[in-house]
C-alpha cells in the first residue's frame, strides 16, 4: 500500500527520501515519485514502476535541496502511470502533496473546482485534494495551516498527507485514519507512514494522533492544529525498534526469514503472560475488563485476510474453552450491514498492521453501538491499537513479507491465551487442565523448530507440484481455517488458484474438480476427526487425485494411501493450527520460488490495505 515520506532539515532531502522509499519496498506499490524544493522551485520526478527503474529514470542529475516529499503509490484512483504518480501540484504550482489513503467525495469536490476554473492533469483524488486546499486558501486568505484545517473538514475519507508550499521553508503533515510518524532530529524532521524511514536518523518520534495537522519548521516550535480544534501538545517518544530489524539475516526472502522466526516470535508473544506451574494466564487487557468480559453475551471478531483466518481459529478456541458464543465477520461485510450488536457484546478486531481501513471502519461501527472494543495488533501505536478500549499486542516483531506468517501464529497464541483466561474466569477449566495446556504451549516453539527441519523435504515436494494450476486444501475443526490459510498463502505468492475447504464439504462441489492434475493438501493430524479425514483422502485417491498429507509422526495409515506425507510432532488438538500451518507456509514459499515469483512483493498485493 502507498507510503509517504517527507524531509526538512540540513541533509540532502533526496537521499533521505530514497532511503525511506527503499524501506517501503515491501509494502507493495506500482509507482514512485519525489518533489525536492530549492529556491522556490519544485524538482519533481515521478514514474510508474519499481524504485530501481525510477532511480534509473532520474539518472545522474539528482534533485538538490533540503526539503522534499516522496511517495510509493499503490493505485486506487486512476491506473499506474507517470501522470497519476505522486507528488501532485496545485494549479498555481505553489503547493505539492503526497497522499496515502482515499478521498471519498473527490468527485463532488472536483465538480465544484472545475466550475471555478481549476484544471486537472491526472485522474487522482489527490490532485483534487491539493486544489481544494488551494481553493480554500485563495478564497479566504487564510494561512496554509488554517486552509488545510478548513479544507479537510469538507473532505470525506481516511488518509495521511504531507504538503509543501513552494514559498516557505516548512512542511505540513496531516493524519486522518492512516498512521503518520514524525521523526524529530537535530534541526530536522522526517515524516513517514511508519518509523522505518526514520530510525536511521533519530529515535525521537511523535506518533501523530487522529486529525492532527502539523506545521514543521526546523529550529522553531512545532505548530499543531486539530481538525476538530482540540488543543494539542506534541509528545515526543523514544522509538523502541532496533536498527537491524529489517535485514534478511542471510535468508533469501523476508517471508522465509519470518517463517523461521516463528519459534522466537511465539515465545515473545506469550512471555510474561503465563505461568504453567502456577497455572495462570494474564493478558492485561482481559484482566482490566474482567467484569465486562465475564458478562459478555457474545464475542464478534472483525478482521481481513490472514487475520480473519486467525479469527476463525479464535472462534474454535473460545467456544471450545470459554464457552462464549462467537461470530467471525469479514470487517468489510460487517461495516456495510446493520449488524445486531450492543453494549453487552465484545468486538475483537484482529489486525497485524493495525491500519486496515475496513477493520477500522468496523470498529467505529461497533463502538457507535456501544460494544467493548478489544484490539489484537502487531504494530505498536497503530490506529487500531489507539482506538480500542483494551487490547493485546502480539509482539511478532516487524513483518515485512507481504504474505503474513509469524503474525498469524502469534495472533493464534494471543487468542489461545484469551480463551484460556476467559475459561478460567468463567470456571470452565480446572487448574490442572490449565497447567497441562500451558505446558504444552511452551513446547510449541520447539515443535515448530522440528517442523522447520523438514524444509528440504517440503522443497522437494514443492518442486514436483510447482507447475500445477489448481490446488485444493482440506481440513476439519481447528484445521479448517488452516486449509483456508494454506490456500491463501499459495495463491498470494505463487499465483496458483487454490481453494480451502472443510474436508466434508468436498463432496458438495470441489470433488468434481479432482483428477490427476489437481493436487490436494490434507491436514490429517491425529485429532477427533482423524477417521473422517482418512475417508476424505480415500475419496480423493479414488478419483486419481494426488494427496499431500500433513500427519503426525508415526502415522502409518495415511502413509499407505497418500502420495506424500509430511510428519509433524503431535500436540493437543487446540494447538494443531500452530503446527499444521508451518508446512503449508513452507510449501507455498517453495512453490513460488520454483515458479520464479517475487515472494516478498507479490503482484497487486500490499502489506496493509488502507483503502476500503
Ligand atoms: C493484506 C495483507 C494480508 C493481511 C491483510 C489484513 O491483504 O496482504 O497479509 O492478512 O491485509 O491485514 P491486517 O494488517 O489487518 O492484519
Amino acid at each position: 500500500m502507498s507510503g509517504i515520506v517527507g524531509y526538512i532539515g540540513k541533509k540532502d532531502a533526496y537521499a533521505v527520501l530514497i532511503h525511506g522509499l527503499n524501506r517501503f519496498e515491501f509494502r507493495g506499490y506500482d509507482s514512485i515519485g519525489t518533489a525536492v524544493l530549492a529556491a522556490n522551485e519544485f524538482q519533481i520526478h515521478k514514474h510508474a514502476g519499481r524504485l530501481a527503474a525510477y532511480k534509473e529514470a532520474v539518472g545522474e542529475n539528482l534533485p538538490k535541496g533540503n526539503i522534499g516529499i516522496g511517495h510509493s503509490r499503490w493505485a486506487t484512483h486512476g491506473i499506474a502511470n507517470d501522470i497519476n504518480a505522486h507528488p501532485h501540484v496545485s494549479n498555481s504550482g505553489r503547493l505539492a502533496i503526497v497522499h496515502k489513503g482515499i478521498v471519498e467525495n473527490h468527485a463532488s469536490l472536483k465538480e465544484q473546482l472545475l466550475k471555478e476554473g481549476f484544471e486537472f492533469k491526472s485522474e487522482t483524488d489527490t490532485e483534487v485534494l491539493i486544489n481544494w486546499i488551494e481553493h480554500i486558501r485563495n478564497a479566504n486568505g487564510y494561512n496554509l495551516l488554517e486552509s488545510i484545517q478548513i479544507a479537510l473538514n469538507q473532505v470525506v475519507g481516511a488518509y495521511s498527507l504531507i504538503i509543501l508550499d513552494r514559498d516557505e521553508e516548512a512542511m505540513y503533515a496531516v493524519r486522518k485514519g492512516a498512521q503518520l510518524v514524525i521523526g524529530v532530529g537535530e534541526d530536522e524532521y522526517i515524516v513517514a507512514t511508519d518509523s522505518t524511514p526514520i530510525n536511521a536518523y533519530t529515535d525521537q518520534v511523535i506518533n501523530m494522533e487522529e486529525e492532527d495537522v502539523y506545521r514543521l519548521v526546523p529550529g522553531k516550535e512545532v505548530q499543531v492544529l486539530n481538525l476538530k480544534n482540540i488543543e494539542k501538545t506534541p509528545v515526543i517518544e523514544k522509538l523502541e525498534e532496533a536498527l537491524d530489524i529489517i535485514e534478511k539475516d542471510g535468508f533469501a526472502h523476508f517471508m522465509l526469514k519470518e517463517i523461521y522466526e516463528q519459534p522466537k516470535a511465539i515465545v515473545d508473544s506469550y512471555r510474561g503472560r503465563l505461568n504453567a506451574t502456577e497455572a495462570w494466564v494474564r493478558l492485561g487487557g482481559i484482566t482490566e475488563y474482567r467484569n465486562k468480559l465475564n458478562k459478555a453475551s457474545r464475542i464478534i471478531f472483525g478482521a481481513c485476510g490472514t487475520s480473519w483466518h486467525a479469527a476463525l481459529v479464535g472462534e474454535y478456541l473460545i467456544e471450545e474453552m470459554a464457552r462464549i458464543p462467537v461470530e467471525v465477520e469479514y470487517a468489510s461485510e460487517f461495516r456495510y450491514r446493520n449488524p445486531i450488536i450492543g453494549s453487552e457484546d465484545v468486538f475483537v478486531a484482529i489486525s497485524q498492521s493495525g491500519e486496515t481501513a475496513d477493520t477500522i471502519a468496523a470498529i467505529e461501527l461497533a463502538k457507535e453501538k456501544q460494544a467493548l472494543i478489544y484490539g489484537i495488533c502487531n504494530t505498536v501505536g497503530s490506529t487500531i491499537s489507539r482506538m480500542s478500549h483494551a487490547g493485546s499486542y502480539i509482539h511478532a516483531g516487524q513483518e515485512i513479507g507481504i504474505a503474513s506468517t509469524k503474525a498469524f501464529t502469534t495472533q493464534v497464541v494471543i487468542l489461545t491465551l484469551m480463551a484460556l483466561q476467559l475459561a478460567d474466569y468463567r470456571g470452565h477449566i480446572s487448574k490442572s487442565q490449565l497447567s497441562t495446556i500451558l505446558s504444552e504451549l511452551e513446547r510449541i516453539p520447539d515443535k515448530i523448530k522440528e517442523i522447520l527441519k523438514l524444509d528440504d523435504r517440503i522443497k522437494a515436494i514443492a518442486k514436483e507440484y510447482h507447475e500445477a494450476n489448481n490446488f485444493l486444501f482440506l481440513g476439519r475443526g481447528a484445521n479448517y481455517p488452516i486449509a483456508l490459510e494454506g490456500a491463501l498463502k499459495l495463491k498470494e505468492i505463487s499465483y496458483i488458484h487454490a481453494e480451502g475447504y472443510p474436508a466434508a464439504e468436498m463432496k458438495h462441489g470441489p470433488i468434481a474438480l479432482i483428477d490427476e492434475d489437481m493436487p490436494t493438501v490434507v491436514l490429517a493430524t491425529n485429532d477427533s476427526a482423524y477417521d473422517k479425514i482418512v475417508s476424505n483422502i480415500q475419496e480423493v485417491k479414488a478419483r486419481k487425485g494426488r494427496v499431500i498429507a500433513i500427519v503426525n509422526e508415526g502415522d502409518t495409515v495415511i502413509k499407505d494411501i497418500a502420495d506424500h506425507t509430511i510428519e509433524i510432532p503431535a500436540t493437543l488438538e487446540i494447538f494443531a493450527p500452530l503446527l499444521t500451518v508451518v508446512p503449508l507456509q513452507l510449501l507455498a514459499y517453495h512453490i513460488a520460488v520454483w515458479r520464479g515469483a517475487d515472494v516478498d512483493s507479490p503482484r497487486n498485493l500490499t502489506k496493509s490495505v488502507t483503502v476500503e
